[in-house]
This record gives C-alpha cells, structure tokens and sequence, in this order.
C-alpha cells in the first residue's frame, strides 16, 4: 500500500510543533531535576506536580486570526507564546517563587515576560505566576531558541482557575453575575486559605 502523503504546509507544522515538544521536555527534564535536588538538601518538595502541552495547530491558527495576524509558521512562533505550555503546581504561595528563583538562575533559560497574577491578582480574581522563557534546543542541524510558556499556582489557586475555566466556556463569556461575584468570594478565600497553610508549615519548621 502507498503511504498516505500529507500535504507540505502540513508536515512543516507538525515539525514546528515537534521543537516546541522538545523544549517542553528540556524543561521539564530541569523543573525535576530542581525538585528532587530541592527535596535533598531542604527535605521539601517544591513541586506538587506538573502538566504541560502543545497546542494544537488549529488553536494555534484561531489565534494568530484572533489576534488579526496572517497565518504562518514565522508568525506562530513570533506572536504566539504558548505553543508549549508548562503548568506548575505547588503546595505554597512560597513554592512558587521558589521555584521561579531557581528558574531565574538557570544560564541557558532567558526569562522574556513575567506577570505576577499573586501580587496583583486579575478582577475575576484569577491568581497565578506566569513566565514566558526562551529556552535553546540543539537540534542535528542547528540550535533553536523555543519559546515556553510556565504558569506557576498553588493547589487552590488551579483548583479556581479550572472551575473559573468550565465556567467561562459554559456560559460562552457571558457568565451570570451572581456567579461572577460568588467566583470573585472564592478566589479571595484562596488566598486567606493558602496563607493559612502557609503560616502553617512555617509553625511546623519550629519544631525540627
Ligand atoms: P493569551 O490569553 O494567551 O492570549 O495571552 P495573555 O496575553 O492574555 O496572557 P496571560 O498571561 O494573561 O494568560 C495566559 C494564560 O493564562 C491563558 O491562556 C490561560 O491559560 C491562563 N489565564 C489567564 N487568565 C485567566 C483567567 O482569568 N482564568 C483562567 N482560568 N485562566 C487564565
Ligand atoms: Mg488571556
């Protein structure tokens, strides 16, 4: 049987998007390494656990025509900054930037765009750190500088984000407002929850 052809365009995406799943796993090949060099020496893991994903080429396509630019390969990479996604789950707010520290101090990572959603949280009260880095990845032929996306939250704080997400899509952006507002009470919860826990495990460390 004759393999099945695919047309051009549609194996130079689908190389594109193989880099971005090389540079996901460049970083998380880093973010484990980090943690478990962490649990050694602090007897604490940073990193709860940790989910990442390519996006696919028609969410990249919807957008690039989203954001009103031609579709391309040079424009993906140029305009969209999460094809390759990294999510990062920690127990405490302290994790978080613990772990962006220990991002930060990495000499092949460049840390491009930060935007901290903790310190100032969203006004639907989303809550999160967000990186964008550019990470190299060597390549047979060459060395190419990949774009990752790192979203970086407690265990409260990505419980709200899913539950605000479903939300969101189910109400197709016109969310009731009594919800809008219960959401907003939720979120401020979080953060009094996650200081708690917080104030907590800093007790605890007390009584070594
Ligand atoms: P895009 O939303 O990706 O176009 O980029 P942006 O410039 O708005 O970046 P931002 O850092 O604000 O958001 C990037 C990602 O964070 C989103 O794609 C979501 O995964 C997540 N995010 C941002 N805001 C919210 C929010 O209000 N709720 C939830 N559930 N997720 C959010
Ligand atoms: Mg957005």
């Amino acid at each position: 049987m004759e393999p099945i052809k695919m047309p051009k365009y549609a194996v130079e995406w689908n190389n594109l998007l193989l880099i971005y799943k090389f540079a996901l796993s460049e970083v998380n090949t880093k973010l484990n390494i980090l943690n478990d060099e962490f649990q050694f020496i602090h007897s604490h893991n940073p990193i709860e656990h940790i989910k990442s994903r390519v996006k696919t080429t028609d969410s990249i396509v919807s957008k690039l025509k989203r954001k009103g630019h031609e579709v391309s390969l040079e424009n993906a990479q140029k305009y969209i900054h999460d094809i390759a996604g990294i999510r990062i789950i920690c127990s405490f707010t302290s994790d978080i930037y613990t772990i962006y520290e220990l991002i930060e101090k990495q000499s092949d990572v460049n840390i491009i765009q930060i935007k901290d959603y903790i310190k100032n949280p969203k006004p639907n009260g989303y809550q999160s750190l967000h990186l964008i880095v550019e990470i190299p990845v060597f390549l047979s032929d060459r060395t190419a500088p990949v774009k990752v996306e790192i979203q970086i939250r407690t265990i409260a704080m990505d419980f709200w984000a899913s539950l605000e997400h479903k939300i969101f899509y189910k109400f197709n952006k016109f969310v009731p407002e009594g919800i809008t507002e219960q959401l907003k009470e939720c979120a401020d919860v979080i953060t009094h929850l996650d200081y708690r826990m917080l104030d907590i495990k800093n007790k605890m460390a007390q009584y070594k």
